[in-house]
């Protein structure tokens, strides 16, 4: 099929080249023209695992970038995955899906046949209907007669994006009439048949994303709060959760007691949705205070350091990790960035060090950056794991750098705590 995506970023890549390998003509349109340009070229934007080799394959055949929305016309169905920011309140800014919508209408009024444009950016419950649709129509074409229109959620993580999309838990597909909801079934029935598919309407299949959302979030918070407890009496979090995770009612992913969530998606959407619930006139404690605790988290790992040798000023931190998880080298909504502010506040020196993220601009010139873990570690006198990278694992076999050094877990890495050194973690 003839398809396009609107937003090359981390998702409408990584689809992107999956769906042209799947053997699809994917045409990805973007605003950003450097990024067009490295897609063309056959550079992968980000990091990613798989991303490059895919696009290197597809690309000048079965995939193509451009920033000109006139080249849609052939496109079949058109994804709309442009980004979902917060605002400075935590509300959700609709700039760039607006600015998607007002392009697409411009080339629904010129086009032959129907189009099915499908929402995959995420947008709280009843954006579709009261934003999409209504510009969409400003084109003079009707929604569900000229064009369907779908809501399809995407749940893909950074760090294992491919494979997500491909191997997908679930389908979403929102749909404000038969005919819209069938085609996007047909399409995905035909590709990844093993997918379950729930069938809803469009404000259902925008609030499913964001109460999955929430309640991973909420797991994350919990157990960071029972790991807050659990560390006041000498109690490791992590036997804890082995003691309940085979309960099915419980599960065990999402309990990895630390520093807590960051990335493009937790952060932001838990926020939207709190501000949602308040114009409607709810008042979402819960939601409330898991973004409190994930807030507050983060310090803990300073003060953790504070009560074992006091003041921090002029000490030396290497700060192990700045992506938000590993298998990626976004930033976004990182833990690295509190923590690291708080030890510059506090008068530490810092040195960071990852293996892939980049420094982010605003610490320019504050902080050292490490090209090795070597050598973020050999000056330093306390030492704080941010990001679970499988390489800090190394530690182990670089004892003779950490002597008398005190190494701060703030995601556990070590599944038993090393003997040759010595490790503390914040909720263990
Ligand atoms: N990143 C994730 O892991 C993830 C997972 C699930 C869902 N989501 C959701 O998917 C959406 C996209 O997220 P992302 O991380 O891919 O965002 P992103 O910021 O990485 O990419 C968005 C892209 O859209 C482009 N863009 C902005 N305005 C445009 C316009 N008018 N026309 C064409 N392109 C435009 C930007 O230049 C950018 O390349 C968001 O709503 C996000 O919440 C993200």
């Amino acid at each position: 099929m003839h398809l396009a995506i609107i937003g090359a970023g981390f998702v409408g890549l990584s689809m992107g080249v999956v769906l042209a390998d799947k053997g699809h003509k994917v045409l990805l349109v973007d605003v950003d023209k450097a990024k067009v340009e490295k897609i063309n070229s056959g550079i992968a934007p980000f990091y990613e695992p798989k991303l490059s080799e895919l696009l290197e394959k597809h690309v000048g055949n079965n995939l193509k970038a451009t920033t000109n929305y006139s080249e849609l016309e052939k496109a079949e169905i058109i994804f709309i995955c442009v980004g979902t920011p917060s605002k400075p309140d935590g509300s959700i800014d609709l700039k760039y899906v607006i600015s998607a919508c007002e392009s697409l209408k411009d080339v629904l009024k010129h086009a032959k046949d129907y189009k099915l444009i499908v929402v995959k950016s995420t947008v709280l419950p009843t954006t579709t209907e009261k934003v999409i649709i209504p510009i969409l129509e400003k084109s003079g074409k009707k929604a569900g007669k000229h064009f369907g229109i779908c809501v399809n959620p995407e749940f893909l993580r950074e760090g294992s994006a491919i494979n997500d999309f491909l191997n997908q838990d679930r389908i979403v597909i929102g749909a404000m009439d038969k005919k819209s909801g069938d085609i996007l079934e047909k399409f995905y029935r035909n590709d990844f048949p093993s997918s379950p598919i729930v069938r809803v309407d469009l404000r259902t299949a925008e609030m499913i994303k964001y109460a999955s959302n929430a309640f991973l979030a909420t797991k994350i918070s919990f157990i960071n709060e029972i790991g807050n407890i659990c560390k006041k009496i000498g109690i490791d979090v992590y036997k804890v959760v082995e003691g309940m995770k085979y309960d099915p009612r419980i599960g065990g992913h999402f309990l990895n007691a630390g520093i807590g969530f960051g990335g493009s998606c937790l952060p932001k959407d838990l926020k939207a949705l709190i501000n949602f619930a308040k114009e409607l006139g709810e008042h979402p404690k819960l939601l409330e205070a898991v973004n409190h605790v994930n807030e507050t988290q983060p310090e803990r790992l300073v003060e953790l350091a504070k009560q074992r040798i006091g003041e921090l000023k002029g000490k030396k931190v290497a700060v192990l990790g700045l992506a938000f998880k590993p298998g990626t080298d976004d930033l976004r909504e990182t833990r690295a960035l509190p923590i690291i502010t708080k030890l510059l506040d506090e008068g530490a020196e810092v040195i960071v060090y990852d293996p892939i993220a980049k420094l982010p601009e605003e610490l320019n010139g504050s902080v050292k950056v490490a090209s090795s873990l070597e050598e973020a570690i050999k000056e330093a006198e306390i030492i704080k794991i941010v990001t679970d990278w499988e390489h800090f694992k190394e530690l182990i076999n670089l004892e003779h750098y950490l002597e008398g050094k005190l190494i701060f877990e703030g995601r556990r890495i070590f599944d038993v705590k090393p003997e040759n050194l010595e490790i503390e973690g914040i909720c263990w």
